[in-house]
């Protein structure tokens, strides 16, 4: 498959049209690779899990995916790919908890551009360890979509990037692979038409972007264990209540950051030192700027109320008023 989009080819917007580049892509899925077996780190995203869903589809079992855990995930993020994966499309699928490794490399660590670059490169040592392990697999599966493609052009250009985004790719040279991109000529939105097509759980496939680093540049400076625990739990309530509150498909990105810093506080009538939590929700088309979300301040209540009530060491909530530039989308 060439990597231009032909101009011919037509958007796929409805569930017939998804059906069709099914059936053509397990079709050349089955030509490419035969009877070999196909590598996928999948993180649980709606790229890597709409080509998992096609790739089973296609060969079933000589499919083997890899979920690795870096301990920067959301709360149940992890979980959900084992659920839908394992138990309900009967994966091959190994699950490697590597939460231990990834926040020893990274304790005392507080340079976000260290953090990014750690959390990519152990990412891709545990990823080829496992890779390792498995016999004769010839085939890497990547959830590259049309954009990225795009994007790799124009650093070929030599247009600088602001931060050093992590995906995986560049494996050492001696583990060659031959890559199959089944998803590489697609937009996002198409992306989700084929997952809701494959019958991926609506919520997995409108999952909102979630960096390669994960919480890990949430957390900022050097991380913590308990600090990250508290990241998450206050991440978890945010979105739940945008859940509730019908706010997930209004906001394109919405999620917590925890500083290291502390403030003082008051709880039970004690002093009480404890971290902010910073909300941030932001509307984009293309990430390269955005907007801040108007969100109703009865619910701001309810969130600031629940996150210092239930979450341990957290004494305050903001929100991040800054839309991008100045700030990035991310702190980090
Ligand atoms: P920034 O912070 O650069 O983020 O405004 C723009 C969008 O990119 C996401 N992001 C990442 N995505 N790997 C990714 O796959 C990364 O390392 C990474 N860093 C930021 C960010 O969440 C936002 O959607």
């Amino acid at each position: 498959m060439s990597n231009v989009r032909p101009n011919s080819m037509a958007r796929i917007t409805t569930k017939e049209l998804a059906l069709k580049f099914i059936d053509e892509q397990v079709q050349e899925i089955r030509n490419q690779v035969g009877d070999g077996k196909v590598l996928l780190a999948l993180s649980g995203g709606v790229d890597s899990s709409v080509v998992a869903a096609l790739l089973i589809k296609a060969i079933g079992k000589q499919l083997v995916c890899v979920h690795v855990n870096h301990g920067l995930m959301r709360k149940g993020e992890s979980e959900n790919v084992i659920e839908v994966f394992r138990n309900g499309l009967d994966a091959n699928l190994v699950y490697v908890d590597a939460t231990d490794r990834f926040l020893n490399k990274l304790a005392g660590v507080d340079a976000p551009e260290d953090k990014r670059k750690i959390i990519g490169g152990e990412f891709i040592r545990v990823f080829e360890e496992e890779a390792r392990k498995l016999d004769d697999i010839k085939f890497l599966a990547q959830g590259t979509i049309y954009p990225d493609i795009l994007e790799s052009i124009k650093q070929a250009e030599g247009k600088k990037a602001v931060k050093s985004h992590h995906n995986v790719g560049g494996l050492p040279d001696d583990l060659q692979f031959e890559l199959v991109e089944p998803i590489k000529l697609l937009f996002k939105d198409e992306v989700r038409v084929v997952g809701e097509a494959l019958g991926l759980p609506h919520a997995m496939v409108y999952r909102q972007p979630f960096p390669g680093p994960g919480l890990g540049v949430r957390c900022l400076g050097a991380i913590t264990r308990d600090r990250l625990n508290a990241l998450r739990e206050a991440d978890a309530i945010l979105r739940e209540e945008f859940d509730l509150n019908g706010l997930c498909e209004k906001v394109w990105q919405y999620f917590v950051v925890v500083p290291d810093m502390k403030s003082v506080g008051v709880k039970d009538e004690s002093r009480y030192e404890g971290w902010p939590a910073i909300i941030r929700a932001v509307n984009t088309t293309d990430a390269m700027s955005a907007t801040i979300e108007e969100i109703p301040y009865a619910i701001l209540h309810k969130i600031t109320a629940r996150i210092t009530n239930e979450v341990e060491g957290i004494n305050r909530v903001l929100y991040d008023l800054t839309p991008k530039p100045t700030g990035t989308i991310e702190w980090e």
